[in-house]
């Protein structure tokens, strides 16, 4: 086995481990370098729909979208798709996936299908690191509150990614939970910065205008590229993450006569997770 860091915050790429094999063993070998790294990168995997989801499993129980429709046979397995002409692709902004929910996704596994030539990176921060190199005096207002998380649901996300299908319109409603600020990882103890730009809309017990003015100040510390990494795609790479302690960007760098004009596709398959403590 063979491991390649990807930056001094976090993220490694690991050669020398068949993700086809779902036997135990190889499942602790994995999650032990998952939580070291928060998130693991692996190329040339040409493994089935049946294989991710027998990978995937190792972790626990599978995790329907709350407004994403997934694939007719496989519904646990949700398509991301990127359509030619469009600029947008889903994830595009600093989020933890479905943080709005009771209990947020715990891993993810994404498998690509498709890959622009160029463009279309995912980028990965450190939320343990964010949470150590965080000010002092922020830290201090905010270590044992909690925060709204919301999102607006399948009609926002319909309207803009047309490459996509949403789940029925009972499930159009807004979704909305409160999570602490400052969550503690359930295997490795450690302390996770619980917030998102994308979802966390407010921290309970202060102003609107202080909660704005201390948000604002978290988003940018945790879009600091000392705490990122970045991972360059090509067809047929999984990327494993830990939803609990990382936030991700999906960089949607498409422009005319670079990268735009390409599908991009993948295959993305979430691990349910616990309520945030
Ligand atoms: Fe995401």
């Amino acid at each position: 086995m063979d491991i390649k860091l990807l930056s001094g915050a976090l993220g490694a790429e690991i050669s020398g481990i068949d993700l086809k094999d779902s036997s135990k063993e190889n499942y602790e070998r994995i999650n032990n370098l998952l939580l070291e790294h928060k998130v693991i990168f692996f190329r040339n995997q040409d493994i089935s729909h049946e294989e991710q989801i027998a990978l995937a499993q190792n972790w626990g129980p599978l995790e329907n979208h709350a407004y994403v429709k997934g694939l007719d046979k496989h519904p646990e397995i949700v398509r991301i798709v990127k359509t030619k002409e469009e600029k947008n692709q889903w994830g595009e902004n600093w989020h933890t996936d479905v943080s709005y929910n009771v209990k947020p996704t715990k891993a993810v596994i994404l498998k690509s299908i498709k890959i622009p030539p160029v463009g279309g990176d995912t980028c990965f921060s450190n939320m343990e690191l964010a949470w150590e190199t965080l000010d002092e005096s922020i830290k201090e207002k905010i270590k044992d509150k909690k925060a709204i998380h919301s999102s607006l649901g399948a009609e926002f996300f319909i309207d803009n990614y047309k490459g996509m299908t949403g789940h029925e319109k009972r499930n159009y409603d807004e979704y909305s939970n409160e999570h602490p600020i400052v969550r503690t990882h359930p295997e490795t103890e450690k302390k996770i910065l619980y917030v998102n730009w994308t979802y966390t809309k407010q921290i309970i017990g202060l102003k609107k205008k202080e909660s704005d003015e201390i948000l604002k100040k978290i988003f940018e510390h945790q879009a600091r590229l000392d705490l990122t990494c970045r991972f360059n795609w090509t067809e047929n790479a999984v990327a494993i993450w830990d939803n609990r302690s990382v936030l991700h960007y999906a960089i949607a760098d498409f422009y005319p006569g670079r990268g735009l004009g390409y599908e991009r596709i993948m295959d993305r398959i979430a691990i349910e997770g616990d309520q945030p403590h």
